[in-house]
Protein backbone atom coordinates (compact mmCIF):
# COMPACT_ATOMS: atom_id res chain seq x y z
CA UNK A 1 0.00 0.00 0.00
CA UNK A 2 2.77 2.42 1.08
CA UNK A 3 4.90 1.96 -1.91
CA UNK A 4 1.39 2.86 -4.34
CA UNK A 5 0.96 6.11 -2.29
CA UNK A 6 4.73 6.40 -2.86
CA UNK A 7 4.04 5.93 -6.31
CA UNK A 8 1.38 8.32 -6.39
CA UNK A 9 3.13 11.46 -4.40
CA UNK A 10 6.29 11.10 -6.46
CA UNK A 11 4.11 11.16 -10.10
CA UNK A 12 2.07 14.12 -8.35
CA UNK A 13 5.28 16.08 -6.67
CA UNK A 14 6.92 16.04 -10.68
CA UNK A 15 3.73 17.32 -12.29
CA UNK A 16 3.37 20.46 -9.75
CA UNK A 17 7.47 21.19 -10.03
CA UNK A 18 7.36 20.39 -13.60
CA UNK A 19 4.40 23.07 -13.96
CA UNK A 20 6.36 25.50 -11.55
CA UNK A 21 9.44 25.24 -13.26
CA UNK A 22 7.80 25.99 -16.56
CA UNK A 23 6.73 29.40 -15.20
CA UNK A 24 10.09 30.57 -13.41
CA UNK A 25 12.10 30.81 -16.60
CA UNK A 26 9.21 33.85 -18.26
CA UNK A 27 8.49 35.46 -14.61
CA UNK A 28 12.58 35.48 -14.41
CA UNK A 29 13.03 36.76 -18.01
CA UNK A 30 10.61 39.60 -16.78
CA UNK A 31 11.99 40.22 -13.94
CA UNK A 32 16.30 40.91 -15.70
CA UNK A 33 14.25 42.60 -18.56
CA UNK A 34 12.42 45.16 -15.99
CA UNK A 35 15.70 45.58 -13.97
CA UNK A 36 17.31 46.69 -17.77
CA UNK A 37 19.82 43.86 -16.91
CA UNK A 38 22.01 42.41 -20.16
CA UNK A 39 21.81 38.08 -20.56
CA UNK A 40 21.94 35.84 -22.54
CA UNK A 41 20.78 32.31 -22.21
CA UNK A 42 19.81 31.24 -18.56
CA UNK A 43 17.65 28.51 -16.92
CA UNK A 44 16.40 28.70 -13.06
CA UNK A 45 14.73 26.61 -10.76
CA UNK A 46 12.83 29.26 -8.11
CA UNK A 47 12.63 33.08 -9.03
CA UNK A 48 15.66 35.35 -7.89
CA UNK A 49 15.09 38.65 -6.31
CA UNK A 50 16.79 40.92 -8.27
CA UNK A 51 17.11 45.23 -7.31
CA UNK A 52 18.87 47.12 -9.87
CA UNK A 53 18.53 50.60 -9.44
CA UNK A 54 18.26 53.16 -12.28
CA UNK A 55 22.36 54.05 -12.94
CA UNK A 56 23.34 51.12 -11.58
CA UNK A 57 24.68 48.56 -14.09
CA UNK A 58 24.18 44.66 -14.48
CA UNK A 59 25.31 41.89 -16.90
CA UNK A 60 25.19 38.18 -17.28
CA UNK A 61 26.63 35.85 -19.66
CA UNK A 62 25.45 32.94 -21.27
CA UNK A 63 24.41 29.52 -19.46
CA UNK A 64 23.93 31.33 -15.96
CA UNK A 65 22.45 28.12 -13.99
CA UNK A 66 20.47 29.33 -10.93
CA UNK A 67 18.60 27.83 -7.88
CA UNK A 68 16.27 29.98 -5.49
CA UNK A 69 15.47 27.37 -2.88
CA UNK A 70 15.16 23.29 -2.41
CA UNK A 71 13.79 21.92 -5.39
CA UNK A 72 17.10 22.64 -8.03
CA UNK A 73 20.11 21.95 -4.76
CA UNK A 74 18.13 21.16 -1.38
CA UNK A 75 21.27 21.83 0.67
CA UNK A 76 19.83 24.05 3.60
CA UNK A 77 19.13 27.04 4.43
CA UNK A 78 17.25 27.72 1.27
CA UNK A 79 16.18 31.18 0.09
CA UNK A 80 15.49 33.29 -3.22
CA UNK A 81 19.09 34.18 -5.12
CA UNK A 82 19.50 38.20 -4.21
CA UNK A 83 21.09 40.08 -7.15
CA UNK A 84 20.60 43.93 -5.76
CA UNK A 85 22.94 46.60 -7.61
CA UNK A 86 22.84 50.07 -6.22
CA UNK A 87 22.90 53.21 -8.03
CA UNK A 88 26.18 53.62 -9.96
CA UNK A 89 27.35 50.43 -8.79
CA UNK A 90 28.00 47.38 -11.53
CA UNK A 91 27.45 43.66 -11.37
CA UNK A 92 29.32 41.28 -14.07
CA UNK A 93 28.63 37.98 -14.10
CA UNK A 94 30.38 35.80 -16.65
CA UNK A 95 29.59 32.68 -18.73
CA UNK A 96 28.44 29.25 -17.19
CA UNK A 97 28.03 30.80 -13.97
CA UNK A 98 26.17 28.62 -11.30
CA UNK A 99 24.42 30.03 -8.18
CA UNK A 100 22.15 28.50 -5.55
CA UNK A 101 20.64 30.51 -3.53
CA UNK A 102 23.20 32.97 -2.76
CA UNK A 103 23.21 36.75 -2.34
CA UNK A 104 25.03 39.40 -4.11
CA UNK A 105 24.68 42.88 -3.55
CA UNK A 106 26.84 45.50 -5.18
CA UNK A 107 27.53 49.27 -4.07
CA UNK A 108 30.24 49.34 -6.03
CA UNK A 109 31.32 47.05 -8.12
CA UNK A 110 31.90 43.30 -8.59
CA UNK A 111 32.85 41.14 -10.78
CA UNK A 112 32.29 37.22 -11.04
CA UNK A 113 34.56 35.13 -14.53
CA UNK A 114 33.46 32.22 -15.94
CA UNK A 115 32.90 29.34 -14.90
CA UNK A 116 32.59 29.80 -11.36
CA UNK A 117 30.54 28.13 -8.73
CA UNK A 118 28.79 29.76 -6.35
CA UNK A 119 27.74 27.48 -3.40
CA UNK A 120 24.41 27.30 -1.32
CA UNK A 121 23.67 30.69 0.93
CA UNK A 122 27.39 32.06 -0.02
CA UNK A 123 27.03 35.68 0.56
CA UNK A 124 28.89 38.52 -1.74
CA UNK A 125 29.38 41.83 -0.32
CA UNK A 126 31.01 44.77 -1.50
CA UNK A 127 30.46 46.80 1.47
CA UNK A 128 30.24 47.28 4.87
CA UNK A 129 26.58 48.72 4.43
CA UNK A 130 27.27 51.06 7.57
CA UNK A 131 30.00 53.56 8.52
CA UNK A 132 32.41 52.07 11.17
CA UNK A 133 32.23 55.72 12.75
CA UNK A 134 29.61 55.67 14.99
CA UNK A 135 28.66 59.61 14.87
CA UNK A 136 28.48 58.77 10.83
CA UNK A 137 26.60 55.44 11.78
CA UNK A 138 23.82 56.99 13.77
CA UNK A 139 22.73 59.35 11.25
CA UNK A 140 21.03 57.86 8.86
CA UNK A 141 21.28 60.28 5.85
CA UNK A 142 25.27 60.48 6.59
CA UNK A 143 25.56 56.73 6.95
CA UNK A 144 23.98 56.18 3.47
CA UNK A 145 26.37 57.87 1.71
CA UNK A 146 29.41 57.44 3.56
CA UNK A 147 29.88 53.56 4.09
CA UNK A 148 33.21 51.76 2.76
CA UNK A 149 32.71 50.36 -0.73
CA UNK A 150 35.36 48.25 -2.26
CA UNK A 151 35.32 46.11 -5.59
CA UNK A 152 35.02 42.38 -5.04
CA UNK A 153 36.68 40.33 -8.04
CA UNK A 154 36.44 37.16 -8.43
CA UNK A 155 38.23 34.80 -11.37
CA UNK A 156 37.31 32.21 -14.11
CA UNK A 157 36.85 28.69 -12.37
CA UNK A 158 36.72 29.87 -8.65
CA UNK A 159 34.48 27.34 -6.67
CA UNK A 160 32.71 29.12 -3.61
CA UNK A 161 31.55 26.56 -0.82
CA UNK A 162 28.01 26.56 0.95
CA UNK A 163 27.33 29.41 3.30
CA UNK A 164 30.73 31.13 2.62
CA UNK A 165 30.59 35.43 3.05
CA UNK A 166 32.93 37.41 0.77
CA UNK A 167 33.87 40.89 2.45
CA UNK A 168 34.55 43.81 0.37
CA UNK A 169 37.80 44.52 -1.42
CA UNK A 170 38.83 40.99 -2.06
CA UNK A 171 40.00 39.26 -4.99
CA UNK A 172 40.10 35.88 -5.47
CA UNK A 173 42.49 34.12 -8.43
CA UNK A 174 41.29 32.01 -10.59
CA UNK A 175 40.60 28.36 -10.10
CA UNK A 176 40.65 28.72 -6.23
CA UNK A 177 38.46 27.23 -3.79
CA UNK A 178 36.85 28.56 -0.76
CA UNK A 179 36.15 26.05 2.25
CA UNK A 180 32.68 25.78 3.37
CA UNK A 181 31.58 28.44 6.01
CA UNK A 182 34.18 30.82 5.24
CA UNK A 183 34.94 34.13 5.26
CA UNK A 184 36.63 35.58 2.92
CA UNK A 185 38.87 38.91 4.27
CA UNK A 186 42.30 39.05 2.49
CA UNK A 187 42.87 38.08 -1.38
CA UNK A 188 43.40 34.81 -2.67
CA UNK A 189 45.91 34.08 -4.98
CA UNK A 190 44.98 31.33 -8.16
CA UNK A 191 45.15 27.73 -7.90
CA UNK A 192 44.93 27.80 -3.77
CA UNK A 193 42.33 26.61 -1.54
CA UNK A 194 41.62 28.64 1.35
CA UNK A 195 38.97 28.09 4.33
CA UNK A 196 38.25 29.08 8.22
CA UNK A 197 37.03 32.38 9.89
CA UNK A 198 38.77 34.35 8.59
CA UNK A 199 39.50 32.14 5.67
CA UNK A 200 43.59 31.10 5.75
CA UNK A 201 45.55 29.09 3.29
CA UNK A 202 44.85 25.10 3.02
CA UNK A 203 46.68 24.20 0.35
CA UNK A 204 47.46 24.74 -3.30
CA UNK A 205 45.98 23.09 -6.10
C1 LIG B 1 37.60 23.08 0.81
C2 LIG B 1 37.32 21.63 0.45
C3 LIG B 1 36.99 21.52 -1.06
C4 LIG B 1 38.59 20.86 0.78
O1 LIG B 1 38.38 19.49 0.52
P1 LIG B 1 39.66 18.47 0.56
O2 LIG B 1 40.63 18.85 -0.49
O3 LIG B 1 39.10 17.10 0.54
O4 LIG B 1 40.37 18.83 1.94
P2 LIG B 1 40.37 18.04 3.33
O5 LIG B 1 38.99 17.63 3.72
O6 LIG B 1 41.43 17.01 3.24
O7 LIG B 1 40.82 19.21 4.33
C5 LIG B 1 42.13 19.74 4.31
C6 LIG B 1 42.30 20.62 5.53
O8 LIG B 1 41.45 21.76 5.38
C7 LIG B 1 40.56 21.87 6.48
N1 LIG B 1 39.26 22.32 5.94
C8 LIG B 1 38.59 21.78 4.89
N2 LIG B 1 37.45 22.45 4.68
C9 LIG B 1 37.40 23.42 5.60
C10 LIG B 1 36.43 24.41 5.87
N3 LIG B 1 35.33 24.54 5.15
N4 LIG B 1 36.68 25.26 6.90
C11 LIG B 1 37.82 25.15 7.65
N5 LIG B 1 38.78 24.20 7.41
C12 LIG B 1 38.56 23.35 6.40
C13 LIG B 1 40.48 20.47 7.06
O9 LIG B 1 40.14 20.50 8.43
C14 LIG B 1 41.90 19.98 6.84
O10 LIG B 1 42.73 20.51 7.84
P3 LIG B 1 44.05 19.72 8.37
O11 LIG B 1 44.96 19.61 7.18
O12 LIG B 1 44.57 20.59 9.46
O13 LIG B 1 43.57 18.38 8.83
C15 LIG B 1 36.09 21.07 1.25
O14 LIG B 1 36.45 20.86 2.62
C16 LIG B 1 34.89 22.00 1.22
O15 LIG B 1 34.73 22.92 2.03
N6 LIG B 1 34.02 21.78 0.20
C17 LIG B 1 32.91 22.66 -0.09
C18 LIG B 1 31.60 21.86 -0.17
C19 LIG B 1 30.48 22.78 -0.58
O16 LIG B 1 30.16 23.70 0.14
N7 LIG B 1 29.91 22.53 -1.77
C20 LIG B 1 28.90 23.45 -2.34
C21 LIG B 1 27.52 22.94 -2.19
S1 LIG B 1 26.35 24.02 -2.91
Amino acid sequence: MQKLVTYAYKAVRRILIGFWLLLCKPVTWFIFYGNNIRFGKFSTSGIPFVSVAFGGECSIDDNLKMNNGNIGNPIGRPQRCVLFVDKGAKLEIGKNVGISSAAIVAYKHISIGNNVKIGGGVCIYDSDFHSIDASIRNNPEKDLVQKNNKPVVIGDNVFIGAHSLLLKGITIGENSIIGASSVVTKNIPPNEIWAGNPAVFIKSI
